[in-house]
């Protein structure tokens, strides 16, 4: 994707190789800064600090940091120490440890001295393989949207919540990789943005990025969207997850589930996006089994800013001494959901069908 017309990716080594750049999220939408990752700690604290952040970029950025470790000490031992470190950043997104396992399978069987060179080029290849995946729920997510245009003759009203867009992935996004797709393919539409409280990464970074690309949208506080389902202002809800269940049950940024109910009452599709490293195999019932990230409560308490002399501020929100809490996640069942769209095309959010499209 382009900012100011100039393509990047989220996630990228230096020209030399030492370290990785990436996109630091946190300064979005007021600052565009860079910063670069020299170890693994660095990868490790800009996964927890949400410098990076969404489940794909999460997976990407633990990869490049075993591969960062293995540079300095690429022993048995060392890979293990590395594997605990980075699996321990943030806990919901199963993209982290899909990565990080990924990359201790490649790594285990390789002699010490030919890890570093191995790890460098294996996380690239994840990358590369995000960038490819996302294309590809880019096509068959596009196909929902131009049929809904199709049929209704008219702008198709897209809601979607948190940010699941290039910015969570090394490119493209998922559930706004089908609008991307479709607004280049000359789909008029328009996309509802839910602002996506605690951290506003509806707000901040998905607004940016439609920004960025021409695409037409508005903000809307995250209670607005039942309100606009009934009054049939949404065609569709497309949004991204964090982890899927072997039933299809959706993990996804805290008050998904809201939205999918009201979907739900008002019979509008509700979709989501994944790349098949999303599905964690291992677990069926994903509000019993699924770890929910709990973060600190300033996140709730304060928020930050633009101020009128241009300089971003953190102010306090709520009376001084009241509690917060602050869970990140939750789950939408898959009863309520229309359909996954992965890279290898819909599918329903049932046994069934997920075991089919392992099997596929
Ligand atoms: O806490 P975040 O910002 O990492 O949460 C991100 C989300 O919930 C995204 O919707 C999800 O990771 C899908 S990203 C393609």
């Amino acid at each position: 994707m382009k900012i100011n017309g100039k393509p990047y990716r989220t996630i990228w080594p230096t020209a030399d190789n030492a370290a990785v750049e990436i996109i630091d999220q946190t300064r979005l939408p007021h600052e565009f800064i860079t910063l670069r990752l020299n170890t693994m700690r660095d990868a490790e604290r800009a996964i927890r600090d949400m410098q990076v952040r969404g489940a794909p970029l999460i997976g990407v950025t633990a990869a490049y940091g075993v591969a960062l470790s293995m540079r300095d000490h690429a022993s048995d031992a060392a890979l293990a120490a590395t594997c605990s470190v980075l699996l321990a950043a943030r806990p919901t997104a199963v993209n982290l440890r899909w990565g990080v396992e990924r990359m201790r399978a490649f790594l285990a069987p390789l002699a010490a001295s030919e890890r570093a060179d191995a790890a460098w080029q294996e996380a690239a290849r994840i990358a590369d393989e995000d960038v490819a995946i996302n294309a590809a729920i880019g096509q068959h997510g596009s196909e929902i949207i131009r049929a809904i245009h199709q049929k209704k003759g008219d702008t198709v009203n897209v809601l979607t919540h948190c940010n699941a867009g290039w910015l969570a992935t090394v490119d493209w996004g998922t559930a706004l990789a089908p609008v991307y797709t479709a607004f280049d393919a000359g789909v008029p539409l328009h996309v509802w943005v839910d602002e996506t409280r605690p951290r506003n990464q509806g707000a901040s970074l998905t607004a940016w990025e439609l920004g960025q690309h021409g695409v037409p949208h508005t903000v809307i506080v995250d209670n607005a969207g039942g309100h606009l389902m009934q009054h049939g202002r949404v065609d569709m809800a497309i949004v991204g997850c964090d982890r899927v269940t072997a039933r299809g049950d959706v993990c996804n940024k805290i008050g998904t589930y809201l939205k999918a109910l009201a979907a739900h009452d008002n019979g509008v599709p509700f979709y989501v996006a994944l790349p098949t490293p999303t599905i964690d195999w291992t677990l069926q019932d994903g509000v019993k089994e699924i770890p929910i990230e709990e973060r600190a409560a300033e996140e709730v308490t304060h928020i930050a800013g633009l101020c009128d002399d241009g300089q971003v501020r953190t102010v306090q929100l709520t009376p001084q001494g009241s509690h917060a809490a602050n869970y990140g996640f939750d789950v939408t069942p898959a009863r309520l959901v229309t359909g996954l769209i992965t890279e290898r095309g819909v599918v329903a959010a049932n046994a069934e069908a997920m075991c089919a499209l392992a099997n596929g």
